[in-house]
């Protein structure tokens, strides 16, 4: 048999797909499960965006749309950021991908070089991981104990930075531990950051709407706007509306980075991305 591509050594196959798979069969046996797998909503997509999806489908918006997403969606993205952030991203600072994910491969497939570090607040998604070695970089984990509440600390990230860290990847609220970040902690992240200008942050704000207890969300870019130009702001639909399988995901950045993740994005966002955007979201348009 023809072989395998060297990169691919030491990634395995996904747990959270494997356990996914594993409560699946289960499933099939009838036995009752739970599965705390995947992150799944346990609410289906809402009817009126199914809705809204059929009838573009049905009105013919089923062509390739531009690479950097339709930019009906992207007005959409840029409005959301702006309300709900406070973060003012230009249409050319925005890009609409299929999924979180393919937004998180595109940064580090666009940036990372042999011998390049991603610090990585751990326990983590796996995916990030598997991603950043993929793309030829070394993991440099950064503990986040239970008993510190699972929080990243300002101590602790500045001992992991080294000339090498290319990317700080951020994910509050965090699969798998829920953690938030604390404006305060946020602010202590910000300013560590501040003296290493080598490093790009990513932050992963795909639970941001998954908070309780009057916990009120923050993100970096708005924490540190001096940080804005090497921060990617990533977001999704995934989560919060309940649309893991349409495959719609988007960030903010610089518009050079943008532009080298476009480079990366052999993708088609999903077909229905026009539409969805005038119809809404749950209770607000997305
Ligand atoms: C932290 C985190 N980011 C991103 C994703 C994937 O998001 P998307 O469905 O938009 O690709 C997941 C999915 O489990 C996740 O847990």
């Amino acid at each position: 048999m023809p072989g395998f591509a060297d990169r691919l050594n030491g990634i395995g196959i996904s747990a959270s797909a494997a356990m996914t798979d594993k409560a699946s069969a289960l499933k099939a046996e009838g036995m009752k499960i739970i599965s705390l797998s995947s992150g799944e909503p346990d609410f289906p997509t809402p009817e009126h965006v199914v809705d809204a999806a059929i009838a573009a489908a049905r009105a013919g918006d089923t062509k390739y749309p531009p690479q950097d997403g339709k930019p009906a969606l992207k007005k959409a993205v840029q409005a959301k950021f702006q309300r709900e952030n406070n973060l003012d991203y230009a249409l050319n600072e925005i890009l609409v991908a299929n999924g979180a994910k393919q937004i998180i491969y595109d940064a580090m497939m666009a940036t990372i070089n042999p011998g390049d570090e991603v610090v990585l607040p751990t326990p983590s998604w796996i995916s990030y991981a598997d991603i950043a070695r993929l793309a030829g970089a070394s993991i440099v984990p950064v503990p986040c104990p239970a008993e510190g509440g699972f929080r990243l600390s300002a101590a602790a990230l500045e001992a992991a930075i080294t000339p090498k860290t290319k990317w700080l990847v951020l994910n509050f609220p965090g699969n798998p531990t829920g953690a938030c970040c604390p404006r305060a902690d946020m602010e202590a992240i910000a300013a560590v950051l501040m003296k290493h200008p080598q490093v790009w942050i990513m932050t992963d704000d795909i639970y941001e709407h998954l908070i309780y207890d009057g916990f009120t969300f923050c993100t970096i870019a708005e924490v540190e706007p001096r940080l804005k130009d090497r921060v990617l702001t990533v977001n999704g639909v995934s989560k919060a509306y309940a649309m893991t399988g349409w495959r719609v995901g988007y960030c903010g950045g610089p518009r050079a980075l943008i532009a080298a993740m476009c480079k990366c994005c052999f993708k088609i966002p999903h077909m229905c991305c026009r539409k969805i955007p005038q119809h809404g979201y749950g209770d607000q348009p997305l």
